[in-house]
C-alpha cells in the first residue's frame, strides 16, 4: 500500500533535517580539529562543547532538560588508551555502563577472587565527569567463568555463590554505582519459559528473586532492573516479563523496572513506534520503569547514506518515545562509536551501528538523538 503523501513529506523533511544537522556537525568538527592541529600541534579534537551552531549542545545537556539520562556502554580499555574517546564520552553522555568490565567473567574469574580493575576505571571516569554508572549484569547465562558455567552446584552452594558474587561486587560499588542490571535474559527467545542457566538448574526460578534481594542488601539505595531483548513491543515475551516483575514486587522484591535492550538487527526494516509507546505506557501503568538499555542498529557494510539516514530516523523515533513516556528514565546506546562496537565481530558484514563513526564524527543517528531531545512535548 502507498504511504499517504503528507507522511512521505514529513519523513523527507526529517531525513533532510537529520542529514543537514549531521553534515553541519561533521564540518564543524573537522574545521575545529584542523585548526587545533595546525595551531598548537595537538592532534586531539577539542571537546564538542567549544563548537557553535546546532552541534554545539551536547546530548547530555539536552537530556538533562528532559530529566533523562543519556547513556552509553563503554569499553574500559579504550577509556585508558584513547583520549578522543574519553573526550566525546565525557562531553556527550550523562550515564555510562561498562560493556564487559562488571560481568562475572571479568570480576570473579576464580571463586572469591575479585578483580575490580576494569570497573574501577569506569567509575573513576564517571566521577571525574559527573556521570551516573549502571553496572552489571550481575546474573546472566553468558560470559560466566568456567567454574560458574560448569558448576555442579547444590541449591545451597549456588545460593552461596550468588551471595558472594553479588555482595562482593555491589558491596564494592555501594553508593557509587547508582543502578544495576540484576538479571539479564532470564526468559528464552519466545518468552514461553525461563532460559536455561546454571542458577535455574541448581536453585530454580527463585534465583531471580534471590539475586534482587542480595543486590538490595548490598546497596539498599541502588536501582535494580530486570533486562532482556525482544521486550520492546506488546507480545508474549513482554507480557511474561511484566508478570514476572509484578510477581517479584508482590513478594516484596525490590525491583524498580525493566530494561529493554533494543538491538535492531538485519531484517527489521521498520518499527511501529506507536506500539513501543504503548508498551512503555503499559509498563509504567504496572508501576515499573522502562529503560532503553542497549540501543544500536547494525546495517550491512558498507553503510550507504540512506542506511545511515534510516538509522537516524529510528534513533530519533525511539528516543522520542522514551522522552514522552511516563517512566523512561534512561536511554543507553550500546557503544557510542563504530570504532568499538560488538556488531562487526559477532555479525560479520554488519556494523556502523552507533551514533559516531570510527573517527568520532557524529552521524545522522547523533542528529536523530539530538532532535528527539529538542522536540517539543
Ligand atoms: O575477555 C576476552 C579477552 O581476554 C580476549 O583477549 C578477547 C579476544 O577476543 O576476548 C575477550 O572477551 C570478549 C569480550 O567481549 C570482551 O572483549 C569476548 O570474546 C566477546 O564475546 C565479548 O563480547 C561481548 C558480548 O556481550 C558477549 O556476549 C560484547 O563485547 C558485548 O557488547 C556484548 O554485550 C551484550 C550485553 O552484555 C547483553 N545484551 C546483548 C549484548 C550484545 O551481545
Amino acid at each position: 500500500m502507498m504511504r499517504p503523501q503528507f507522511r512521505w513529506s514529513h519523513e523527507r523533511r526529517r531525513v533532510l533535517t537529520a542529514l543537514v544537522l549531521a553534515a553541519l556537525a561533521l564540518v564543524v568538527v573537522q574545521v575545529v580539529a584542523c585548526t587545533s592541529r595546525s595551531g598548537s600541534g595537538a592532534s586531539k579534537a577539542p571537546p564538542p562543547s567549544t563548537l557553535t551552531g546546532p552541534a554545539a549542545i551536547p546530548l547530555r545537556q539536552l537530556a538533562a532538560r528532559r530529566h533523562l539520562e543519556i547513556g552509553t556502554a563503554v569499553d574500559d580499555v579504550a577509556l585508558t588508551s584513547e583520549a578522543d574517546y574519553r573526550t566525546v564520552l565525557a562531553d556527550q553522555f550523562s550515564l555510562i555502563q561498562p560493556e564487559n568490565a562488571m560481568k562475572w567473567d571479568a570480576t570473579e574469574s576464580q571463586p572469591g577472587h575479585f578483580d575490580f580493575s576494569g570497573g574501577d576505571r569506569v567509575v573513576a571516569v564517571a566521577r571525574q565527569h559527573g556521570q551516573a554508572v549502571m553496572g552489571g549484569p550481575l546474573v546472566w547465562y553468558f560470559q560466566d567463568p568456567p567454574w560458574v558455567d560448569g558448576g555442579n552446584f547444590s541449591r545451597d552452594q549456588a545460593i552461596a555463590a550468588l551471595w558472594d558474587h553479588i555482595h562482593g561486587l555491589v558491596g564494592h560499588y555501594r553508593g557509587v554505582v547508582r543502578s544495576w542490571i540484576v538479571v539479564n535474559e532470564a526468559l528464552d527467545d519466545g518468552g514461553g519459559s525461563y532460559r536455561d542457566n546454571v542458577w535455574l538448574r541448581s536453585i530454580g526460578p527463585d534465583y531471580i528473586a534471590i539475586a534482587f534481594r542480595f543486590a538490595h542488601e548490598a546497596d539498599p539505595a541502588a536501582k535494580l532492573y530486570l533486562n532482556d531483548f525482544d521486550v520492546q513491543m506488546p507480545g508474549p515475551k513482554t507480557d511474561r516479563m511484566i508478570q514476572m516483575a509484578l510477581g517479584l514486587k508482590a513478594q516484596g522484591v525490590p525491583i524498580l523496572g525493566l530494561g529493554s535492550q533494543f538491538h535492531v538487527f538485519r531484517g527489521i526494516t521498520s518499527i511501529d513506534f506507536s506500539k513501543v509507546s504503548l508498551q512503555m505506557r503499559q509498563v509504567a501503568d504496572a508501576g515499573l520503569d522502562y529503560a532503553v538499555t542497549e540501543w544500536d542498529m547494525g546495517v550491512a557494510l558498507p553503510a550507504t547514506p540512506s542506511d545511515l539516514a534510516r538509522q537516524g530516523r529510528l534513533a530519533e523515533d525511539l528516543l522520542r518515545a522514551c522522552v514522552t513516556a511516563p517512566r523512561c528514565p534512561a536511554f543507553i546506546v550500546w557503544g557510542f562509536t563504530d570504532r568499538h562496537s560488538w556488531i562487526p565481530s559477532q555479525t560479520p558484514g554488519y556494523g556502523a551501528a552507533t551514533p559516531y563513526d570510527e573517527q568520532l564524527r557524529p552521524k545522522p543517528a547523533w542528529a536523530g538523538l539530538a532532535a528527539a531531545l529538542r522536540a517539543p512535548g
